[in-house]
């Protein structure tokens, strides 16, 4: 998914933007509890206008979302009718959020400081494999010993050949399980999940997964085996 394809889902909105949710998921009220995150920094790479951040921000220290497009930045402002300073043509602060309007395959440590919490929902699933592999390195080269992560996946079949992109409990542990210990909290089958009906699949699930850091240089344990079996269509997230 190049830069393009986001921009362009963004102008369009809508369908091109079915996974933004107007509720908080609920994964990050159980997991992300005022007792986990007060006082803490989070991050959230690829945010969208997540109104998880709202929710985030009444308890944190601070929240950094990193998004490519600034429709979505602007958007994520007047729909939750916050003012926002610019300190630079990149930075949106309002309050404890900040927004930076950044590839995040490109973020430094120096730019966000020391982070508690990373809340990964649809970015590990938005992004085609190779790119995948950059932002798992970008993650760990953010992230430090102690930085607990909430990642939220889905697994479905038949194979889409877009985001959002199937991620099983298998490909997590091959992409994190060096560094991190994880623990596998949900996975309900959703058999009413919108995808379920427009796409026709057997079964889609929505995993979730608590991670805490002990170690950096996390490498990818092994290479996946990239499936061929793919339905190829533009996706929906519902
Ligand atoms: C599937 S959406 C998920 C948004 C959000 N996490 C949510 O739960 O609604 C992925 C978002 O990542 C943004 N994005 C894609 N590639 C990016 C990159 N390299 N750096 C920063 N943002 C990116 C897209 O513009 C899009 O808003």
């Amino acid at each position: 998914m190049e830069a393009s394809f986001w921009i362009k889902s963004w102008e369009l909105g809508g369908f091109y933007t079915s996974f933004h949710r107007r509720d908080i998921h609920p994964y990050v009220l159980e997991y992300m509890n005022p007792t986990e995150i007060e006082g803490k920094n989070i991050l959230v790479p690829l945010c969208g206008k997540t109104v998880d951040m709202m929710y985030l921000a009444q308890y944190a220290n601070k929240v950094i979302g990193v998004e490519l497009v600034e429709e979505a930045i602007l958007q994520f402002f007047q729909e939750n009718n916050l003012s926002y300073e610019m300190p630079d043509a990149e930075t949106y602060i309002s309050g404890n959020i900040t927004l930076l309007r950044k590839d995040f395959m490109a973020l430094t440590h120096q730019e966000i400081g020391q982070i508690d919490w990373v809340l990964d929902r649809a970015s590990l699933v938005a992004l085609p494999y190779d790119m995948r592999t950059e932002y798992i390195k970008a993650i760990d080269r953010l992230s430090d010993i102690g930085t607990k992560q909430l990642i939220i996946t889905l697994e479905y079949f038949p194979l889409i050949n877009s985001a959002p992109f199937c991620i099983k409990p298998s490909e997590v542990e091959d992409y994190y399980g060096a560094g991190h210990i994880i623990k596998h909290v949900e996975n309900p089958n959703l058999p009413n999940h919108g995808m379920v009906r427009k796409w026709n699949l057997d079964f889609l699930y929505e995993h979730g997964f608590v991670l805490t850091k002990y170690a950096n240089g996390v490498v990818l344990q092994k290479d996946l085996k990239v499936e061929n079996n793919f339905i190829v269509i533009f996706s929906s997230w519902v």
